[in-house]
């Protein structure tokens, strides 16, 4: 798309796929990079032809994080004024879900915006750490909080703590923070795959179980469980539900219609 400067963007069948495309900079997510980002999910998530969103880098880097060079001189007043890096988790207002396809690095920002994604596939290669404590700062969209429900406080205080410790694929795999690996020049082919199975699924059910599994990170448990019960009863208003379970009693494949 020669709409935008930082990013790459493509559909393969019912997937968007975005690619960050900064290899100069291994991908640092400038202020523009991310905005374009947004834009893209934003243009997918209303694309009734479109049911899931891939994102991905280079075989080098997912991203290396933050635009170091961009926001080196940035005063407290002007971050704080303008809510400098506030606009990333626009990306968490989308509803259909987002597979993070990661090769190389995903440092800073790069494990954060991984970490805002829904799935996360790893290439043999990947590399997650947040490394801001080297440059004097603290992760700033979500490495204090996602991380830690992704790897457990032990893991995370260390990797955040000392900016030092990483997670390989492996390491990360074991950790939960990825459901699998997949070799390096597969990986967006495999990580397309998952999301073309979940495109093909009825997008309202799709849309509410990714809603549901997010909230579970921040209600309580009873809270959570009425929120399910109620969105599993009301899918029975939907001709999805009436033709997905015909289509079980009949032996035959569902063929959804996201009404
Ligand atoms: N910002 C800006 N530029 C970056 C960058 C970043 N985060 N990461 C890499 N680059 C640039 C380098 O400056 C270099 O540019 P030049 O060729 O102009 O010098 C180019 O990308 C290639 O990088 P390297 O030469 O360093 O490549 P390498 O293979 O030797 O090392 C690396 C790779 C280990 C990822 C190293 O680049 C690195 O440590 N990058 C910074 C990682 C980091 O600290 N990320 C956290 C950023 S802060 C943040 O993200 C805050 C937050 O929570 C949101």
């Amino acid at each position: 798309n020669t709409a935008y400067s930082h990013i790459l963007t493509e559909t393969r069948g019912k997937v968007g796929l975005i690619t960050l495309n900064r290899p100069k900079a291994l991908n640092a997510l400038c202020n523009d990079l991310f905005t374009e980002v947004n834009d893209a999910l934003r243009k997918y998530d209303n694309d009734s032809n479109i049911g899931a969103v891939v994102i991905t880098g280079s075989q080098k880097a997912f991203a290396a994080g933050a635009d170091i060079k961009e926001m080196k001189d940035n005063s407290f007043i002007e971050t704080y004024k303008t809510d400098f890096l506030g606009h990333w988790a626009e990306m968490t207002s989308i509803k259909k879900p987002i597979l993070a396809a990661v090769n190389g690095y995903a440092l800073g920002g790069g494990c954060e915006l991984a970490m805002m994604c829904d799935i996360i596939y790893a290439g043999e290669k990947a590399v997650f750490g947040q490394p801001e404590i080297k440059l004097g700062v603290i992760p700033g969209a979500g490495g204090t909080q996602r991380l830690v429900k992704a790897v457990g406080k032990s893991k995370a205080m260390e990797m955040v703590l000392t900016g030092s410790v990483n997670l390989n694929a492996q390491e990360a795999l074991a950790a939960g923070l990825v459901s699998k690996i997949v070799p390096i020049e597969e990986l967006v082919d495999e990580t397309v795959k998952t999301a073309e199975l979940i495109a093909n699924m009825g997008q309202p059910s799709v849309a509410m179980g990714k809603e549901l599994i997010n909230k579970s990170f921040e209600i309580p448990l009873s809270a959570g469980l009425r929120w399910e019960r109620i969105l599993f009863q009301s899918l029975f208003g939907t001709a999805d539900q009436k033709e997905g379970m015909n289509a079980f009693v009949e032996k035959r494949k569902a063929n959804f219609t996201n009404q």
